[in-house]
């Protein structure tokens, strides 16, 4: 790191000065402050989109891949060195992108506060290298793993599941999504994917409300973290976005670790996939292109595509949150924490990993660095979410199911629940009470008492306690009815199936 340097980033082609923003300014503030105003604060909590700009982020290979993220999250010190491209650098009246020429003809947009937010999460997918892959794949294959709704152009609606729209009507803005082609061979944008992604620049920030420094290598942040006692690490910056911008919170030293190369890498063996904690949840579903199914069916029902582009696993994992997504997945998987610090690395079992409300086994001079899952994994899974809407809310409840059956009997049961106790729990009981009998709706039923038993569930604003126990206990009804495609059975205690 080199304080002292000049911080800048390249936003529509053109270098831009971060000198004297304050560490705790948001991406969005930063470019509307450059006039930049396209862009809107409709929440500023990672809901609405209408913050959404592209960023040249790595894709799968060596190139780039145009990725929308929620300007109002990111730290602007997180900039530095990128390249960034807002809904005024893809054009303007009398040179329309064709995104936006398509929004305006067929009549998707009104007000438009909310449009240059979806111009940019549409644009990024309109630049995606494997849109058309997605249209022959999905066209060949009901089955394939990528199930989000999609146009004939390979468009994935799913791209816009973070923008809301509060006047117009969906219909409009998805015919105009559906309607798009592809990008012109001379389109400077769809041409920057070929190259490699900006590198990461370490940068150093200070400001009256404190420092955000990014480190070069996992080395140099584990000196910060040890000399900087409570720094606040980080990643996608989904939660700690929101803290900033709505609790107030502040942190005199900030580490920003999302482009540590030691926490990015991603590797399917024989014995372990192992996953780097700062990898965001849309490059693990493309990097793991369904070869952890439980994972795959989790994450569409992860918040929205603006959010996955940033929300990482190490972020999820360092919340230790109750109900966390991908903790209760990551039981089930039997997933082990591999942890890192001035000490060197360990390896932690999940299940042993919490200890209390939002409480682990880290020190305070640790990082996540990875998880690993061994292989080879269970047959039959299903992660189960309830919330009060579909897409991009928290969940009340998530039971995630790993079995493995053979012969007609359930050899082995892993389950991880969510938002029933203080921590994300494994439901070993249940397990219990599943293994070595066969997997039939008697079997189920009765563990499913059982399962309706498990855990401490409170009563809160998401959810009833006995709401929660009656979800867990349909839950593996459902489980047995969709993986025998049997009928869902009531349960002769009467409680329904509603999971
Ligand atoms: C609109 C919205 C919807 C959401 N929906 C969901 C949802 O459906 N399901 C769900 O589970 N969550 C959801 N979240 C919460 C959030 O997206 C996730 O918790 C996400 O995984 C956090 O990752 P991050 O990289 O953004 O974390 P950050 O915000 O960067 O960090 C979060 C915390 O983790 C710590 N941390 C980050 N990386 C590490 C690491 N490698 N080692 C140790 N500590 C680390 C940070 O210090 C911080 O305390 C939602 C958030 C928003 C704003
Ligand atoms: S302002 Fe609503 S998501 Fe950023
Ligand atoms: S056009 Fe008004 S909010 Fe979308």
């Amino acid at each position: 790191m080199t304080p002292g340097r000049r911080l800048s980033a390249t936003v529509n082609g053109e270098n831009l000065s971060l000198a004297g923003t304050d560490p705790s300014t948001n991406a969005l503030d930063w470019l509307r402050a450059q006039g930049l105003t396209g862009a809107k604060e409709g929440c500023a909590e990672g809901e609405c989109g209408a913050c959404a700009v592209m960023l040249a982020r790595a894709d799968t290979g060596s190139g780039t891949e145009w990725t929308a993220l929620n300007a109002c999250l990111l730290p602007a010190a997180a900039l530095d060195g990128q390249e960034v491209v807002t809904a005024e650098g893809l054009g303007a009246p009398g040179r329309l992108h064709p995104v936006q020429r398509e929004l305006a003809v067929r009549g998707g947009s009104q007000c438009g506060y909310c449009t240059p937010g979806f111009v940019c999460s549409m644009a990024a997918e309109y630049y995606r290298g494997d849109r058309s892959a997605t249209r022959d794949d999905t066209a060949a294959d009901a089955a394939h793993p990528r199930r989000h709704e999609c146009g004939p152009n390979g468009f994935e609606l799913d791209a816009l599941s973070g923008n809301l729209c509060r006047c117009t009507g969906y219909r409009p803005i998805r015919d105009a999504a559906f309607a798009l082609g592809e990008p012109a061979d001379h389109d400077p944008i769809a041409r920057r994917r070929a190259g490699p992604p900006p590198a990461a620049a370490a940068t150093w920030l200070e400001g009256p409300t404190g420092t955000y420094a990014r480190p070069a290598d996992l080395g140099e942040a584990l000196d910060l973290l040890a000399a900087h006692p409570g720094a606040v690490l980080v990643a996608g910056s989904t939660d700690w976005g929101v803290d900033v911008n709505l609790r107030g919170s502040r942190a005199p030293f900030v580490i920003g670790i999302d482009r540590l190369p030691e926490l990015r890498h991603l590797a399917v063996g024989d014995d372990v996939v192992e996953i780097g904690a700062a990898l965001s949840l849309t490059e693990v579903e493309r990097g793991l292109a369904g070869r952890v199914p439980l994972l795959d069916q989790l994450v569409p029902q992860f918040a929205s595509r603006l959010i996955r582009n940033g929300a990482t696993i190490g972020g999820n994992l360092g919340t230790a949150s109750p109900i966390g997504d991908l903790l209760p997945a990551l039981l089930a998987l039997e997933a082990a924490v591999v942890l890192v610090g001035a000490g060197g690395e360990r390896e932690v079992a999940l299940a042993d990993y919490f200890t209390g409300y939002r409480r682990t086994l880290r020190c305070a001079d640790e990082m996540v660095r990875a998880v690993r899952i061994p292989v080879p994994l269970s047959g039959t899974t299903a992660f189960h979410k309830v919330a009060k809407r579909r897409f991009d809310d928290i969940s009340s409840v998530a039971v995630a199911f790993a079995l493995d059956v053979a012969g007609g009997v359930v050899r082995r049961a892993r389950i991880g629940l969510g938002g029933v106790a203080a921590t994300p729990i494994r439901a070993y009981t249940t397990e219990a009470a599943l293994e070595g009998q066969p997997w039939t709706a008697e079997t189920a039923h009765a563990a499913a008492d059982v399962l309706h038993g498990e855990g401490t569930p409170l009563d809160d604003h998401r959810a009833s306690a006995d709401y929660r126990r009656a979800v867990l206990g349909t839950a593996l009804l459902r489980l047995h009815a969709e993986s025998t495609a049997g009928p869902v059975v009531e349960a002769p205690t009467g409680r329904g199936v509603g999971a």
